[in-house]
């Protein structure tokens, strides 16, 4: 271990004087600062030691513990150094909820699964590792998960001050619509009755209930799984007064003209579903349409289908825009339309 001169700074000060040696080329970046008591033991650059000292602080010598600077990817390749072409076989980018690492395993071949999970898990210091197989499928959007490593596949995420607890092996979570979730705390909803048809595990619902100040907000979810994790998250986010959960399909919520906002966070088949919100929506109400189009097409799409559902003079379009890449050519796009007339 190479040993290097430290300068000891008082702990109490450390936030403020560690900055200025760094920015003024006395303390080492490439070494470790390290606790040692009331003080900061800070790696100094050879040769600056006595301006070390000119600021004040007595100097020791200590063991240099080199920072890690490489990325998870370089030390992974490092690890699977015996695998020929490694980088083209191995997962190379991955994604974290909470303490759980998921990635896809792409043409890595499965004598290699155990390894990489223990490999992944180390360096990327999380607690469990899955693999995504198939993303996720069906009318209930249910994932596909292999555990590579750990046990628990239940964490939680928390996103714009709001907590999600959810299962990654028994409930999606689109880590591509953030901002979309950002979007629905930001509405201005004040004393609105609002719906959401595809509640999920509540990733619409919470922050539009906690943050946009509508008066009650009824979400719907058919997957029993999802929906015990609405539960908990209504729960966990102090909205129990605002939300009312709902399990089963949402064709079957009843009422007509109550709702002044729907939001509609489902894809490929949400048409299907608009004949029910234009029952549901107020004339005035907003929908809130997500939906995947081609490329180039999302414009045209959105006339035909709310021309087919409201009439052309029965919706006007506010708003549109792409969500996330979905396949080659293919986006999900979400469109803010007002409802004038819903009969
Ligand atoms: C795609 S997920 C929600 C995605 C979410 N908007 C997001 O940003 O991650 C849609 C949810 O709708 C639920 N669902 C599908 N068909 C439904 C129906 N007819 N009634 C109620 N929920 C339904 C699925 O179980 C799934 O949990």
């Amino acid at each position: 271990m190479r040993r290097v001169s430290q300068a000891l700074v008082p702990a109490d000060a450390a936030s403020s004087l560690i900055p200025r040696m760094i920015s003024e080329g006395i303390a080492d970046r490439s070494a470790k600062i390290s606790r040692d008591g009331a003080f900061r033991r800070v790696p100094i650059v050879p040769g600056r030691e006595r301006d070390a000292e000119a600021m004040g602080f007595d100097i020791a010598e200590g063991e240099a513990y080199t920072m890690e600077r490489r990325s998870p990817q370089e030390r992974i390749l490092e690890e699977f150094r015996d695998i020929p072409d490694a980088e083209a076989v191995l997962p190379m980018r991955w994604e974290f909820v909470g303490n759980i690492a998921i990635l896809k395993l792409g043409g890595a071949p499965d004598a290699l699964k155990r390894r990489i999970g223990e490999t992944y898990a180390k360096i990327l210091n999380v607690g469990t590792v899955c693999a995504d197989s198939e993303g996720v499928s069906g009318e209930l959007r249910r994932p596909d998960m292999e555990v590579l490593y750990g046990s628990s596949t239940r964490s939680s995420k928390s996103e714009n001050g709001v907590i999600y607890e959810f299962d990654v092996a028994k409930a999606m979570y689109a880590s591509g619509n953030t901002r979309e979730r950002q979007r629905m705390k930001d509405l201005d909803c004040a004393g609105e009755t609002v719906v959401d048809m595809f509640a999920g595990i509540g990733y619409f619902t919470l922050p539009l209930a906690k943050f946009a100040g509508p008066r009650r907000v009824f979400a719907c979810e058919k997957n029993p799984d999802s929906y015990m994790f609405l539960l908990d998250n209504i729960k966990n986010n102090s909205v129990g007064d605002i939300v009312i959960p709902m399990l089963g399909d949402n064709r079957d919520i009843a009422g007509k003209r109550f709702a002044d906002r729907i939001l509609m966070g489902y894809v490929q088949t949400t048409s299907e579903f608009l004949p029910k919100a234009a029952e549901m929506i107020k004339p005035g109400g907003m929908i809130h349409y997500h939906d995947t189009f081609r490329v180039g097409c999302s414009g045209r799409r959105i006339k035909e289908i709310f021309d087919g559902a409201c009439g052309p003079e029965g919706y006007s379009v506010e708003r549109l825009r792409e969500v996330k890449s979905f396949a080659p050519s293919v986006s999900h796009y979400v469109a803010d339309v007002r409802i004038m007339r819903s009969d």
